[in-house]
């Protein structure tokens, strides 16, 4: 059977490479997404060392020169997207979009060097791409967290990865449509409406890209310009995880600036995480930073949070939390609570299940100790793929397959899962 699952697994991974990078599934998303790519190098690896080394570098040689990755690289022509090229107009030598994903690079890049066989290898590609993740890292405390706070803003939903979450919902009110040119949206031609964001969020999405366009993508000012600023405690804890994984990397290639300053970046971003935290809701929040609220939202980003390196008792209380939350939801983790009124298990980021998320959240558990949880997210996720293939996400009760299909990093995740399983058996 896990035979079985890995043959699927890497024909998924083939069927999308394009050569060097892959696409997240043929039609529906037709060029190489940012942290898609960081997390499929995790499948890669287990058949494909330098394949997987190819994924990444793509990625990080199209980073622009203030440091920024961005979340979306138009390698080749496709009118199957929207929005494409002629909207952003970010005027890159090979078209980009002009916001960010969560950074999650530095995290796959320490993973595999772990993980490799070929450690010269490993050691001369890991060396060639610190700079860069670095450089990246220090973008991001520099633009996004402008007052030095130890945590950094998301200016777009879109950037934190989860693009419909229920957390946007309320600060998404303070983002204007009036002026939003008419556009054609395609993701709905290539997957069921019902699974997909609505109108009313497309043009709000599509208002703040014209918004940045109109400041000519420069991201020291975008920040303080946009009326959508949340802090979001999963997208932090990502690159707190990123930023150690540097530091240890760093330190062990000798490289010891990246090394130093990555700590300090890592220490002083767990530490500020904790003001995030809900006693009532037993799990982390998103702060909206433009408002000065928290968004009493029980998501899967005060959850994914557990991916940094939290304190013991908040790593236990999730754990307790996502205990609770399997009592509603048949397959963990959902994206949002099953008993809260605005869950909505078929549609994208409001409630289904994701294999990234699970695998990260399994993770972070692992790291901190609570191995009977993190266990059951990876016996979860291997349920799901057995009854509904490799989807881009799955409804947490009854395990229907959403969106897009052959999706490459759900096949990457469980490479990863079957090889973390074996480690642990
Ligand atoms: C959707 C997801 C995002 C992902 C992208 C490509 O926009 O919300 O997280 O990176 O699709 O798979």
């Amino acid at each position: 059977m896990t035979k079985d699952l890995i043959a699927e697994a890497k024909n998924v991974l083939r069927l999308n490479d394009r050569g060097a990078y892959t696409v997240p599934t043929h039609g529906l998303y037709p060029f190489q997404w940012n942290w898609d790519s960081a997390l499929s190098a995790l499948g890669f690896v287990h058949f494909d060392e330098a394949r997987a080394w190819t994924e990444i570098d793509t990625l990080m040689s199209h980073q622009w020169p203030c440091g920024m990755v961005p979340h979306i690289i138009f390698h080749e022509h496709d009118d199957g997207y929207f929005p494409g090229p002629d909207v952003w107009q970010t005027a890159r030598p090979v078209a980009t979009s002009g916001i960010t994903q969560p950074p999650v690079s530095g995290y796959a890049v320490a993973r595999l060097m772990d993980m490799a066989r070929d450690k010269s290898l490993a050691e001369e590609r890991a060396r060639a791409l610190l700079p860069s993740i670095h450089a990246w890292h220090k973008w991001f405390y520099r633009t996004r967290d402008p007052r030095g706070e130890g945590l950094v803003a998301i200016i777009h939903p879109w950037e934190s990865g989860r693009d419909n979450s229920i957390d946007w919902d309320a600060p998404f009110a303070a983002v204007p449509t009036d002026g939003v040119e008419p556009y054609t949206r395609r993701d709905t031609m290539h997957a069921n409406p019902d699974h997909r964001p609505t109108k009313e969020q497309y043009d709000r999405y599509i208002w703040l890209v014209q918004h940045f366009r109109s400041l000519k993508w420069d991201t020291e000012v975008l920040h303080d310009a946009s009326p959508f600023r949340v802090v979001d405690p999963g997208f932090n804890a990502i690159l707190i995880r990123s930023c150690a994984a540097v530091a240890e990397l760093a330190a062990a290639l000798g490289e010891g600036e990246i090394a130093k300053e990555s700590r300090a970046m890592a220490a002083k971003g767990t530490a500020a995480l904790d003001q995030l935290w809900s006693d009532t809701r037993g799990q982390y929040l998103c702060y909206d930073r433009a408002k000065e609220e928290f968004i009493d939202s029980p998501s899967i980003g005060g959850l994914l949070t557990v991916f940094a390196p939290i304190p013991e008792g908040r790593a236990q209380a999730i754990a307790d939390r996502l205990n609770q939350i399997g009592k509603t939801a048949e397959f963990l983790v959902p994206s949002h609570d099953p008993v809260a009124p605005e869950f909505d298990g078929a549609r994208y980021w409001r409630g289904p299940v994701w294999l990234i998320m699970n695998t990260m959240i399994s993770d972070g558990l692992a790291q901190a100790g609570q191995h009977v949880m993190s266990q059951r997210l990876m016996d979860d996720s291997l349920r799901l793929i057995e009854k509904s293939g490799f989807a881009e996400y799955y409804d947490p009760i009854t395990a229907e397959p959403c969106g897009g299909g052959h999706f490459t990093w759900t096949a990457a995740m469980v490479i990863d899962i079957l090889y973390r399983q074996e480690q642990v058996a």
